[in-house]
Formats: C-alpha cells, structure tokens, sequence
C-alpha cells in the first residue's frame, strides 16, 4: 500500500482488549478519530472469559493498595478519575443486570458478552473504526507514528499500546508491548505470571496431591500481606483464591506461610485437666476444623512430638503457620494476568503517556496488577479512560 492508500487518524490504538476499548470510547468521545487495531478475529476476548463467563467487572472497594506496582502511588491518579461507580453507571446504562459476590465483586447476571457489546455500541457511537485479524508489523515515529500492517499503513500523531500481558497465550497474548517499549528506548519491570497456581515441590507433591480437589479457608501471608479465603490442592500444588492471591507477591525460593486454622484452637480440648491426649481426639478435634481427608494426611505426616502441653503448643504453631516453599508457577498458560511490565517510572500518571511525546502505554501491559476481584478490569477501564481523556 502507497502513501495515498495509507491512513490517516488522531489516534492509533494497538490492543482491542478492555484498556484499548475504553480508551477508543473516550478518545473518539471527545472528536478524535480513533483506529482500533488488533491481531485476534474479535474484540474482547479476554472479557468473554472472564470470571467464569460472566464477567467480574469490578469490585465496589476498589483501593490503591489492591494493586502490586514497583511504585504503590502511581495508579491513585486514574483510579481516583474513573471510578467503579463510574462503569457501574456505563453498566446501567445499557440496563445490563448485574449482581454483587461477596467481597464487592460485581458480576454480570447473564454473561460476560453484555459487556462487549457495550463497549461495541459505545465505540460505534463515538465513530471508533475497529481493525480485527491485523498484524502489526512495524512501528515507527518520526513526526508522527507509522504502523506497517496485514491491512496496510496507518498514521496518527498518538499510539497507545493496549497489548495486555504473557497470561494465556493461546488466546493470543504477545509481548508486543514490551518490543515497542524497549524499541523506544523505555524501562520495563521484568514481567512474571501473577494470579497463578502454584506447584509444589516433589516431596510435596508425594505428600498432598492425591488430596486434589479438597479446599479449606486458610490466611496465605507473605511478610505483611494476608489474604484470608479458600486454599484448593490441585494435582501439582495448591490454587484457589487466597493461593492466587499471594502468588502475586511470592518469588522463587521465599516461602508461603498457612494458617489452616484461622481464629481456631485444634488442640483446646485436649489441653483441659481431665482430657484424653490421644491421636484419636486430636484426629477427632481437627476434623471439626479441615476436610477430614486433610485432618487425617497433616496427621499422618505432622503427628505431635509428645504429648505434653508443650508438645501440642508446638503441633498447634504448625497448623497456623505452615511453611511451604513451592518450586515455581503454573506459569502463563494458566496465570490470569502478568506483574511487572512498562515501569510506571516512564510515564505520566495523569495521561499514560510515555515521555516519548504521544506514545502511551495503558492497562497490563503497564507494570500495574490487581488482586483477583475485579480489579484488573477496573486498572483497564481507569488507564484507558486517562489516556483517551487527554489525547
Ligand atoms: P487484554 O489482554 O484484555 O487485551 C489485549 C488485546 O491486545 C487483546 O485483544 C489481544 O488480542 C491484543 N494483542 C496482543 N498482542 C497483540 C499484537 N501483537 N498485535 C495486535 N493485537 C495484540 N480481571 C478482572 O478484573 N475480573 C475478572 O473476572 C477477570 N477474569 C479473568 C479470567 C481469565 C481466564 C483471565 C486470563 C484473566 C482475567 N482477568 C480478570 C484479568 C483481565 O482479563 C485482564 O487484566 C484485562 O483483560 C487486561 O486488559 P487489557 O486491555 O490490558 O489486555
């Protein structure tokens, strides 16, 4: 294609996920005139498989400190700017039924495709020309920003990379952001998995995985940080909630502690005057507290030293604070997003833009990442809104 055939908009996003949907929405809002560019066969399909097919949205108690970023502050501007309740009213209006899970997690009623129509309708409305099935084959910048393309050249004054994370590659997730960022000279924080099962190791998985699929309410806790919600043991390690949580803060060699009981004392009624300490009453008393089948393997592998009361102190300590050391993740075929990323140090807190004038970076390619609950989307819906305000 020529340069005649070339075309010519205000801005150009890479990325037709929820950070470049939102951003389009705004940008062409104000008057730009937006191309959405992306390399699947569909916007939005992340979105589509989100919380189990309908959609975690957003969490209602959206805070900074919900966010793992190597600077804490940065997402404070965005998320202070668009707000939970500010897509709850976008929601509304397209009188799509939602409902609340536990914890401020907002879900849709039917299925997660009512939020890609939505945002489908807002980008029609706000004249966004979607691109789909396009390969993105060279980026380049001179007085303005140049995509070579399968559908040909594109120019804009202003490009934003929307590109996501590593998480799922099959649903095609690429490092493009990260090439582009390091093309023009920008910092990343090394990415990594995040949201993601963890394996244990050999010894650990001889002792725990036939237990696969058993779940118990534990506190998973790194240092200062605490998630209290359900631990699952799969056939390679340990997943559920609070393990995906604490995944996002674990790195290779530290250890994880458990308490498997929170709040709860296994061996009280053993330690009373007249009690019988004996395996069968502490088996008995622990059962009250895990799933029997975990009860009778942490007693088979952790069996009091004695029973003195300083020998079941001791045996209780363990229960509440289980140290497990695992051997690496599930890695990105079955994280849900990706830590680290574009270093937040190289870019306007207000705008996203990069301090190459016009090129932004928004949503999890940017070295942001939520807890599980809804965040994620809200850091995309955020990022995008800033950049698609201010271009
Ligand atoms: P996103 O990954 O959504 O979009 C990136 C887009 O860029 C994609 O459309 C991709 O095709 C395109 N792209 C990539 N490389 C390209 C290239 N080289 N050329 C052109 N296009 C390219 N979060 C949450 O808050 N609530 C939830 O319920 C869930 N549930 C959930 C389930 C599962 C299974 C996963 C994997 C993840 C979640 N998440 C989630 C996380 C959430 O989906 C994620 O954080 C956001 O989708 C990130 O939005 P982005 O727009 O930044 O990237």
């Amino acid at each position: 294609m020529n340069e005649s055939q070339a075309q010519k908009f205000d801005v150009l996003i890479v990325g037709a996920g929820a950070a470049g949907l939102m951003c389009a929405i705004e940008a062409g809002k104000h008057g730009c005139r937006v191309a959405l560019l992306d390399h699947a066969e569909r916007p939005g399909k992340k979105i589509l498989i989100s919380g189990g097919g309908r959609c975690n949205f957003t969490n209602r108690h959206t805070r900074p400190e919900n966010f793992l970023s190597a600077n804490p502050h940065f997402a404070k501007s965005a998320l202070a700017r668009y707000t939970p309740s500010d897509f709850l009213a976008l929601v509304e209006r397209h009188g799509i039924a939602w409902h609340e899970k536990h914890l401020g997690q907002l879900f849709c009623d039917r299925s997660a495709s009512d939020v890609v129509q939505m945002l489908l309708r807002e980008c029609a409305e706000a004249g966004v020309r979607i691109f789909c099935s396009t390969e993105i084959e060279t980026v380049s910048r001179d007085d303005a920003f140049h995509l070579r393309t399968s559908r040909g050249e594109f120019h804009a004054p202003a490009l934003v990379i929307a590109t996501g994370g590593l998480s799922i590659p099959k649903m095609g997730a690429t490092g493009f952001g990260y090439e582009v960022a390091r093309q023009f000279g920008l910092k990343i924080v090394e990415p990594r998995p995040a949201l993601v099962p963890l394996v244990f190791s050999s010894a650990d998985q001889a002792r725990w995985c036939d237990l696969a699929g058993v779940s118990t309410e534990v506190v998973a806790a790194i240092g200062r940080q605490r998630f209290t919600e359900k631990m699952l043991v799969t056939h390679r390690g340990l997943s559920g909630p609070a393990v995906l949580q604490i995944s996002s803060y674990w790195r290779e060699g530290e250890a994880i502690e458990f308490d498997l009981a929170p709040k709860m004392d296994a061996t009280a009624e053993l330690r009373a005057p007249q009690a019988r300490r004996e395996s069968a009453a502490l088996r008995t008393s622990l059962r009250t507290i895990l799933p029997h089948r975990l009860a009778d393997r942490w007693m088979e592998v952790y069996s009091p030293s004695g029973w003195s009361t300083a020998a079941l102190a001791e045996w209780e300590k363990r229960l509440h604070r289980w140290n497990v050391v695992p051997e690496t993740t599930e890695g990105y075929a079955k994280a849900e997003v990706t830590a680290g990323g574009v270093d937040t140090g190289e870019l306007s807190a207000k705008t996203m833009e990069s301090r190459v004038p016009g090129l932004f970076f928004i949503g999890e390619v940017v070295d942001v990442t939520g807890h599980l609950g809804g965040f994620n989307f809200q850091w995309a819906w955020a990022s995008g809104a800033a950049a698609g305000r201010s271009i």
